[in-house]
């Protein structure tokens, strides 16, 4: 198959509220397969963030930095529809477990017949972040756990501000 001019551009779309070490481990190896990737966070969704857009494309930004080919950008609406207007051909999904199958399964299908030139590839996560969601993480560290290794520096040191945390936490420390 010959690669569209320009190389194989994918788009990696997700809340991202905040990123974790699994999205960047989808992120990292998914640069390995397409020419460019576009992170791509949804500005207004259904679940109300606990960061701003801004904010979420901030850490994405600095958690992406040593990665020349991804860029992080942010949207609004159908993601096909962005998807088009930016000329990507592949969307990017990570999956955790046969528990989020369903889920990606009926997302993959309504945006395949909404535009069927666009295809969506799923990465399963690495087996150490299989575990790992923002949901979680915000939970842990909203009730005084630890959450070094889980996420990005610059994500804890933004949760920390935002849960008003001032001491480092340690892993098995309580
Ligand atoms: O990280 P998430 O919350 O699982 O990501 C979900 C996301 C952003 C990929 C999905 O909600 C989405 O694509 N929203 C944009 C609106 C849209 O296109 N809806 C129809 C999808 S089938």
């Amino acid at each position: 198959m010959a690669l569209p001019q320009g190389g194989l551009l994918g788009i990696y779309p997700g809340t991202f509220d905040p990123v974790t070490n699994g999205h960047l481990d989808v992120i990292q190896r998914s640069a390995r397969i397409v020419s460019r990737l576009i992170v791509a966070v949804l500005r207004n969704g259904e679940k109300a963030p606990l960061f701003s857009a801004e904010e979420r494309v901030e850490m994405l930004r600095e958690a992406v930095r040593e990665f020349p080919t991804v860029e992080v950008d942010s949207f609004d609406g159908l993601l096909v529809g962005y998807a088009q207007r930016k000329g990507a051909r592949v969307l990017i999904r990570g999956i955790r477990a046969i528990s989020d199958y369903e889920y990606e399964l009926q997302m993959a299908l309504m945006n395949r017949r909404l535009a069927p030139e666009i295809e969506t590839v799923f990465m399963m996560a690495g087996e150490a972040y299989s575990f790992i969601s923002s949901r979680l993480v915000k939970e842990v560290i909203g009730l005084g756990g630890a959450i070094s290794g889980l996420v990005p520096p610059v994500v804890e040191a933004r949760l920390r501000d935002r849960f008003l945390i001032h001491e480092p936490s340690t892993p098995g420390k309580k």
